[in-house]
């Protein structure tokens, strides 16, 4: 079963959505229009929530999970990822926050409280530490990820490119089930 309940709270699905059926969705998660969830996915929104902005692609074998609320942080750390965000093979996304416009390069492990800014790409197997901001523009690598150097035109460009590549493989999948 794909889509499964926690505590009686079930993910809620915008228009457009596809969702491999060998991902699995727990709980309070909801994926905005056109959202792609690939093979292998795991999504738990059990002891916090996740939210999915539109056109946003979550890639094969990636893992969603957040933070519960503590005493010293009675919000914890839900997972919030924004619109249009490529998140790519065998990521890791722990209770941060994703802009609009992102790139997650394969397997990169993005920890919790981090807030990334609005168009921002992160290269592959890049680690961002806790609570780190990643300012909007730039590129970061490594592990720990720093800033390497500022987009170019062309990336930018990509960013967008990339959500709307997906909207439009989804589509294609979406018409074969
Ligand atoms: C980082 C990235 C964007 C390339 O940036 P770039 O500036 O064009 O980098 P270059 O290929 O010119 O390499 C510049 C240097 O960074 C290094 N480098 C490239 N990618 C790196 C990465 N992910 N982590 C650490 N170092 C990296 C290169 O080895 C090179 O080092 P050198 O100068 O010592 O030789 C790219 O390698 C990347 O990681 N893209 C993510 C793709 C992805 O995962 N997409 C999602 C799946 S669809």
């Amino acid at each position: 079963m794909t889509l499964r309940t926690y505590k009686g709270i079930a993910p809620k699905l915008g228009a457009g959505v596809y969702i491999d059926a060998s991902s699995v969705l727990v709980g309070d998660i909801e994926l905005a229009a056109d959202v792609s969830i690939w093979p292998l996915v795991a999504a738990r929104g059990d002891v916090n929530y996740i939210r999915i902005g539109a056109r946003t692609n979550i890639q094969d074998g990636s893992v969603l999970h957040l933070s519960r609320p503590s005493k010293g942080k009675p919000a914890g750390s839900p997972l919030i990822i924004g619109e249009d965000v490529t998140v790519g093979h065998k990521v890791m996304l722990h209770g941060c926050t994703l802009g609009n416009r992102i790139l997650i390069g394969m397997g990169a492990i993005v920890m919790d409280d981090v807030i990334v800014e609005d168009d921002v790409i992160i290269g592959a197997g890049s680690l961002v530490p806790p609570g780190k901001r990643l300012a909007s523009g730039y590129l970061y690598v490594g592990s720990p990820a720093k800033q390497a150097r500022a987009l170019t035109e062309a990336e930018f460009a990509f960013l967008k490119e990339s959500a709307v590549n997906y909207v439009q493989l989804k589509d294609e999948y979406l018409a074969e089930v």
